[in-house]
């Protein structure tokens, strides 16, 4: 066994994308590398896709082109983010193995003929994969050109939940371990509602499609145990590397709007790494803050250690419903904010746009129109910049906020019988990160029980389901002079999906100082005054004050004359509850209030303070870079001084940043 490498070490930012030579005839991979050379790539993931040709049919591997590319690449100096090649298995394997194919909810297969046609716990699968591992480790372990290790690709991105026999089997094994008896499940459930009650674990299915609403803690445990299927499979990759390997190893993760099914505060842990796939989402109302946000919690995952952007895009994709292309100045607005944001390296699905396949519509570093287009000329000046800012590689960003986020509580707050389908976990998450966001302030997204000494202010979002200890973990921090926003739905359930009772918000009711009798959703069109003169959507509640004193009322709706905002102060800190869904003005307006008496501040003083300007600091042990990427279509001023590094000139006092452009100061000494 070979020590694990532990970090990914680079020099400066890593640029590049996935690499799939496979598509091409064997005279265009020169040219492919002269171009990397030309763009200033220096990191590409090979054999993402690569399980058909490694291994043409079954136990029979012909490395004879992935040697000659790997060669061909470390001959250039470009380094290779080996993947396993275990994404997307070949025909032959599901014509042999028909049993290794998921199964949706209604029983129905999913078939071969795109990719990911797997069911994460087949064992069958699972032999043929990890003899794939055992073959690629073995022959590259030693290879000089591999600098990372990349599993599979995208775990659970189309087939995360599956219901075949594998996948039953597993479910009841790892319920077995999780309760230990059938009783303990049976009560952990509820099961003694709607004649749920079983009497062996032979008896469980996974939460197939029912008639009615299915039982909602067998739900919420199949998200768990799915995402723990899936982490399994990693391991299992990993350790076969590892025997034979010291490159560190890490899987692209997918910290995305649409992308639920994963709980990667349990993976985080296992990556050497970590490295994230973020593409805009144009069916969001505001993708711009999505994207900080996904970077945001990237951190999170990396616990503030500099992470990869894996994959994100030149332009448009394939698979929205409409597929945007990027403005000019975009992409590298884009890629620097995802930088600032702690990423130590900017990848890109992928190398050259394909010309047939599922992906021939996807933009690419080398489009089809060739070198002479504006969007080569932007991958080439991105390529460069980054070379020219490799001196913040290894830097931290520095946050004054953290925002509490938990993938258990999305699944919770997804069940088929809830308040309001209307709530919608995630959009709640957004709404405060974005009233954060329009302030210029930094927040770090952590998980529920993590340390908040280095905090000034936390928020909690919507945190439906937490446990005792983790709330605990936030109202002590408050006590000791913290100070907390806590939005409703918070403390709702505990981790058996079990109503705390006595009130909503549970575990933070007495620090928050409130009594929440009911909940009071509202029609999704209805939109509640608020005696203060702000709107509000979504939400209310029949609750009263007990200690806390009330800071604004709903004026209409089912809870007309109710707390809208309330603060009470616990301890030395003051611990504050917003009762509905404010508009994001009014939301701005509350988070102003709170992150002034919180003394959380911006990492720099933008003039005019136009809300689509984003400004964030990494520091390092005797450095400090502070980044102002401005997406307006006006110039702004921020207070800075230094030495900026992508004009390469000083900057002393204030700092022009243009429309649309992207300033990196090196700072004389940091704020
Ligand atoms: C990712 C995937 C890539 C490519 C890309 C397109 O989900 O890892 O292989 O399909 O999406 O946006």
């Amino acid at each position: 066994m070979v020590a694990p490498a532990r970090t990914f070490a680079h020099d400066g930012i890593a640029f590049g994308g996935d690499y799939n030579p496979e598509q091409w005839d064997e005279s265009v991979w020169a040219e492919d590398v002269a171009l990397m050379r030309e763009a200033g790539v220096d990191l590409v993931a090979v054999n993402v896709f690569g399980w058909a040709r490694v291994e043409p049919r079954p136990g029979e591997f012909d490395f004879s082109g992935l040697d000659r590319i790997l060669d061909m690449l470390h001959a250039a100096g470009i380094r290779v983010n080996l993947a396993t090649g275990t994404a997307s298995p070949p025909p032959w394997l599901a014509h042999r193995h028909p049993e290794i194919l998921p199964v949706t909810e209604d029983g129905t297969h999913r078939y071969p003929g795109g990719r990911q046609a797997f069911c994460p716990s087949s064992p069958v699968f699972r032999d043929a994969a990890l003899r794939l591992v055992e073959a690629v480790a073995s022959r590259y372990g030693a290879h000089p050109a591999v600098a990372l290790w990349h599993v599979s690709n995208e775990l659970g991105c189309h087939n995360a939940l599956s219901h075949s026999d594998a996948s039953t089997d597993a479910f009841r094994r790892w319920l077995r371990t999780r309760y230990g008896t059938v009783a303990a499940l049976n009560d952990a459930w509820g099961t003694a509602f709607w004649s749920q009650e079983y009497g062996s674990f032979d008896e469980i299915l996974t939460p197939r499609a029912a008639l009615s609403a299915r039982n909602p803690g067998q739900a919420l445990d199949f998200h768990r145990f799915s995402s723990d299927a899936l982490l399994e499979l990693y391991r299992a990759e990993a350790a076969v590397i590892r025997r034979h390997s010291e490159v560190p190893i890490t899987t692209n993760f997918m910290v995305a709007a649409h992308i639920e099914n994963m709980d990667y505060w349990q993976w985080a842990g296992d990556m050497d790494v970590i490295a994230n796939d973020h593409y805009l989402d144009h069916r969001l109302g505001d993708p711009r803050t999505e994207l900080s946000f996904a970077a945001d919690l990237t951190r999170g995952l990396a616990h503030g250690t500099p992470w990869i952007l894996m994959e994100h895009s030149t332009g448009a994709v394939n698979w929205q419903p409409v597929n945007h292309v990027k403005a000019p100045g975009q992409l590298a607005r884009n890629s620097l904010t995802h930088v600032a944001r702690g990423a130590d390296g900017v990848c890109f699905f992928q190398w050259r746009a394909s010309v047939q396949g599922t992906e021939k519509f996807h933009s690419a570093m080398l489009p089809h129109a060739g070198t002479d287009s504006a969007l080569w000329r932007e991958v080439v000046d991105l390529g460069e910049t980054v070379e020219r800012i490799g001196e913040v590689a290894g830097t931290r960003v520095v946050a004054d906020v953290a925002l509490v986020f938990s993938w258990e509580s999305w699944w919770a707050t997804d069940a088929e019988t809830r308040p309001s389908a209307a709530f919608g976990y995630l959009d709640q998450v957004h709404a405060a990160y974005a009233a954060l966001a329009g302030l210029h302030l930094t927040v770090d997204i952590v998980a529920p029980g993590a340390p908040l000494a280095d905090y000034r202010l936390v928020v909690v979002p919507g945190l439906h389901l937490v446990r005792e200890a983790e709330a605990a973990v936030i109202t002590d921090w408050v006590a000791r002079g913290g100070t907390a926003l806590v939005t409703f739905l918070s403390g709702t359930v505990d981790a058996e999906d079990r109503i705390y009772t006595g009130g909503y918000t549970g575990p933070f009711r007495e620090a928050l100082g409130v009594r929440v009798e009911e909940f009071a959703p509202v029609p999704v069109d209805a939109v509640l005054r608020l005696e203060s003169g702000g709107a509000a959507t979504l939400w209310s509640e029949r609750m009263r004050p007990t200690t806390a004193e009330v800071i604004d009322t709903v004026v209409d709706g089912p809870a007309a004359g109710s707390p809208a905002l309330t603060r009470n102060a616990w301890g030395d800190g003051a611990a504050w509850y917003l009762a509905t869904l404010p508009d994001a003005e009014t939301y701005g307006r509350i988070a102003a209030r709170i992150a002034a008496e919180a003394g959380a501040a911006p990492a720099a003083r933008v003039e005019g303070a136009p809300r689509e300007v984003e400004v964030v600091r990494r520091r390092g042990d005797d450095r400090s870079y502070l980044f102002v990427v401005n997406h307006t279509v006006e110039d702004v001023r921020v207070h800075a001084a230094g030495f900026d590094l992508i004009t390469q000139t000083p900057v002393s006092g204030a700092c022009e940043v243009p429309a649309g452009t992207v300033r990196i100061i090196r700072e004389e000494c940091a704020s």
